[in-house]
């Protein structure tokens, strides 16, 4: 049985219904701070803080759960840079309890949600490896890469297989109920303006990239919950493997620009930006080098940009009540 804390938001409940697929059974531990109970269906909630020993114990006991997916977190960065001290309670701290109960449970198995933020800014385009140097430039990033290091530490001190996934831009929707919620997206953003009619805002276009605007890997959650399952069944087959840290991206790179120009097609509404000053601590490009994804998992993305965007918009409409 494998527990998904934060099994009731955007990419968690994404990951619980391919996990599902895939024959495995799912428990969820969320304490539903920004996600929804309705999207878990029938699976079972149990509704507490990663940082509750006590729910933790009852969870592991009663479900007899032999792997955690650790996707619950805060993760909005300039909320981080906002509440420092909250990011490190919320994304650190309340590890910190979970690997400890987990450890008095025996249990053996963890997929943890990383973030290309552990990367920062870094100097040069190339494409981002995982052994590129780990400069978080926020709170927010630098909670994920203390979380890394402290599952490496302890998937060698207790001879687990762990895995930390580096996901890079998150978009799409696998069902017309899972929506991207969130706010700090550009795909959702992009949609928001759109509904309330006005010009979506594009942060620089002066960067040196191919159309001067900002260039991000966008991979489709669909494509990102198949990664997990592929996560879990190389931990319950590479029994005390360590930590094992891969990039989850398309190792391809897309400008706002062309997200608009997207957003566009699919949408038949006009997404035409307005530029306006760049953003302070905005990369230039960010795009990762996923051969190690392709090596370990054997897993790589199959949907590409036309396909998030429209996921997203056909899920973006039915969240908000409009039919087509
Ligand atoms: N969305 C992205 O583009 C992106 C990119 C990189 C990494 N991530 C990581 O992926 C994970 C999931 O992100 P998401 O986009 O689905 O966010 P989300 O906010 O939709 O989901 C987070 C879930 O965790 C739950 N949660 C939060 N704090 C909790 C706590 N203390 N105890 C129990 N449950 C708690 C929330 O209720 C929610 O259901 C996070 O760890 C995030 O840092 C997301």
């Amino acid at each position: 049985m494998w527990l998904v804390t934060g099994g009731a938001g955007y990419i968690g409940a994404h990951v619980v219904r391919a996990l599902q697929r895939s024959g495995r059974e799912v428990v969820v531990l969320d304490d539903l701070s920004t996600g929804i109970a309705s999207k878990l269906g029938d699976t079972p909630l149990v509704r507490a803080s990663v940082g509750d020993r006590e729910a933790l114990r009852a969870a592991f006991r009663d479900y007899k759960v032999d792997g955690v997916l650790h996707l619950a977190a805060k993760k909005a960065v300039g909320e981080s840079v906002e509440r420092p001290l909250y990011y490190w309670q919320e994304n650190v701290c309340n590890l910190q309890v979970l690997l400890e109960e987990m450890t008095q449970a025996g249990i053996a198995r963890f997929v943890y949600s990383s973030s290309a933020a552990v990367y920062g800014q870094p100097d040069s385009t190339d494409l981002i490896t995982e052994t590129t140097l780990c400069q978080p430039i926020n709170p927010y990033g630098a909670t994920k890469l203390a979380g890394e290091w402290m599952t490496t530490a302890t998937a060698a001190q207790y001879g687990w297989s762990a895995m930390s996934l580096r996901y890079f831009n998150v978009a799409g929707a696998g069902e017309a109920d899972l929506a991207d919620p969130g706010v700090f997206n550009l795909i959702p953003l992009v949609f928001r303006a759109l509904d309330n009619q006005v010009p979506p805002q594009v942060y620089g276009d002066d960067y040196p990239t191919v159309d001067g605007t900002c260039v991000r890997d966008y991979v489709h959650v669909v494509d990102l919950a198949d990664a997990h399952v592929a996560a879990c069944e190389y931990v319950e087959t590479h029994p005390a493997a360590g930590n094992t840290v891969l990039n989850i991206g398309t190792g391809r790179g897309s400008s706002v620009l062309e997200v608009l120009d997207t957003v566009s097609a699919a949408t038949g509404l006009d997404a035409t930006g307005a530029r306006v000053q760049r953003r302070a601590g905005d990369p230039a490009q960010l795009v990762a080098a996923v051969d190690r994804a392709r090596e370990v998992l054997g897993w790589t993305s199959s949907n590409d940009l036309s396909d998030m965007v429209t996921s997203a918009w056909q899920a973006w409409k039915s969240h908000n009540g409009e039919t087509e």
